[in-house]
């Protein structure tokens, strides 16, 4: 979809139909509805008065225009309570528009923002109301071969502004609220992807076409190379399976030479059978979303080359299909890690930690600002939590603080569980330095203690999105499925921490 702005009044723009917006509590229509109404002989007032259109949130009603206005449709949009408006209910409410507007077959539309003084600024209602449309817009066709031809597609979104000023800034939130659209976009398809298309292998073939901007460095390693490192923990997990594990590095150098990067770690299972432990076969086949963490990953580094984001990021994918093959690694089997550590295997579904405790050793080789690894590590944290929310647990205050706030920002419900010492007690092992395991009780938190253990003094945060990276019932402006959880987030919080807020 092509995201343009126009300087243009509402109504003298010529097209098939232009959203406005109207508040549940205002005592009459305001801004562009305003103008609009006037400029037709009141025919949004109407609809008001006859109490047809209340304005709650998301209602939509679309209104035809027959000649008064160069326009052909009026999209009312309720964006419901003044004092309940936020950028959340902004997203959702486009999310509602464009599909109206899609299901009129309509192949583009205009919207006008006019924020008031109280609400968000103008740049975050842009970027709030692209993510909306496109991110509400998004589907996986990509196996559909009857239906795909005749989906119909909105191709252009026009943002009218009042002034050239007002343009300029509109501009340039609206691309970058596209090149993060489209990284969630794109991990939305990376997950989707069943597992016979998506092997680690596919994964950095993947991870090769995030890497096209020249600022970005890919680096893939096998199973050869892992040997010679000594990365045994992931080796372990992949030796059931005929798909060689790959270690994705890709290094975005976008601030000086000398500045610490931050390191993104994604877990990147493209099937998790559970192994030797095999899982119980309901559901199963959602588990070639187990890669979401690294999709996220691959996601955050196309776009923050895309964006020019001004720091130092570097993306660590470890890859591996976990199957009961002949050569599978088994419980009781003893492995030594990267890190020196060994790890006795009670569960060879608890396979996630294993492969992240080699990333994250690795990770220390570049003297990471901080570590933020994404998993989608435990059903614990989905019983603890709801399918919704993500599982933080971590070292550093400051940096849970700044991803608290970031995912305040961008609607994504993240909540902190704690990882007092005494979990670690859990983990212990018999015969090796711990065990990958620590029973069911507290199990995303046991989970974490694991990781712990690989990270050293590094400034480091877990999330768990075992929960909300594959939704069953559809939500806002995410579809039933792969939800690209963590990459919003992730960007948010590096554009935060990039320095300029806003418009990177
Ligand atoms: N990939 C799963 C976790 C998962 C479960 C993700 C449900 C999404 C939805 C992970 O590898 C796993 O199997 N974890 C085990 C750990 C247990 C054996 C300690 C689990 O949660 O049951
Ligand atoms: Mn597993
Ligand atoms: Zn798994």
């Amino acid at each position: 979809m092509k995201v343009e702005v126009k300087k243009c009044s509402p109504s003298s723009f010529r097209g098939e139909a232009v959203v406005v917006c109207h508040f549940e509590d205002a005592k009459k229509l305001a801004g562009a509805a305003l103008e609009l109404d006037r400029q037709s002989g009141g025919i949004l007032a109407d609809l008001i008065r006859r109490g047809d259109f209340t304005g709650k949130h998301s209602q939509v009603a679309v209104v035809y225009t027959r000649g008064e206005l160069p326009v052909h449709r009026i999209l009312l949009l309720g964006l419901g309570k003044k004092k309940e408006f936020d950028l959340e209910k902004l997203r959702r409410g486009f999310s509602k528009a464009a599909r109206s507007v899609r299901e009129l077959g309509l192949a583009e539309f205009a919207i006008c923002l006019d924020p008031a003084p109280e609400s968000p600024g103008l740049e975050d209602m842009t970027e709030a109301a692209v993510e909306g449309v496109m991110l509400g817009l998004y589907r996986f066709t990509q196996f559909k071969t009857a239906e795909r031809n005749g989906l119909k597609e909105v191709r252009r979104l026009v943002f009218l502004a009042s002034d050239g000023r007002e343009a300029t800034r509109m501009k340039a939130a609206a691309a970058a609220a596209e090149i993060v659209s489209k990284a969630v976009c794109y991990a939305r398809d990376l997950v989707s992807t069943p597992s016979n298309e998506m092997t680690p292998t596919d994964m950095v073939r993947r991870a090769r076409e995030a890497a096209v901007s020249g600022k970005v460095r890919l680096t893939a390693l096998g199973p050869r190379e892992m040997e010679k490192l000594g990365m045994h923990a992931l080796l372990s997990v992949a030796r059931g399976s005929m798909e060689p594990a790959r270690f994705i590095i890709l290094e975005y150098a976008g601030g000086s030479r000398g500045d610490k990067p931050y390191v993104i770690v994604g877990k990147g299972l493209t099937f998790d059978s559970g192994g030797i432990s095999l899982k119980p076969p309901e559901k199963m086949e959602e588990m070639k979303a187990d890669m979401s963490g690294g999709a996220a990953v691959l996601a955050v580094i196309k776009a923050a080359a895309e964006l020019g984001l001004q720091l130092n990021l570097v993306g660590l994918v470890p890859a591996a299909e976990n199957l009961p093959g002949g050569r599978a690694y088994k419980p009781g089997d003893v492995l030594r890690s990267l890190s020196g550590q060994t790890i006795e295997v009670i569960s060879t579904d608890a396979e996630g930690r294993l492969i992240l405790a080699d990333a994250l050793t690795y990770a220390g080789r570049f003297k990471p600002r901080a570590v933020i690894d994404l998993a989608t590590l435990t059903g614990a944290c989905v019983i603890a939590l709801g399918e919704d929310v993500i599982g933080m647990m971590g070292t550093d205050e400051e940096l849970k603080n700044d991803l608290r706030r970031a995912a305040v920002e961008t609607g994504e419900k993240l909540w902190e569980l704690p990882i007092w010492d005494d979990y670690a007690e859990l983990i212990k092992s018999d015969v090796a330095d711990m065990k990958n395991t620590g029973g069911r009780a507290g199990g995303a938190i046991t989970a974490a203690c694991f990781l712990k253990k690989f990270v050293g003094d590094t400034p480091w945060v877990h999330l768990d999105i075992a929960g909300p990276a594959w939704l069953s019932k559809e939500r806002p402006y995410i579809p039933r499925g792969a939800s690209a959880v963590g990459v919003r987030l992730l960007l948010r919080f590096l554009r935060d921490r990039a320095g300029t807020k806003r418009q990177q």
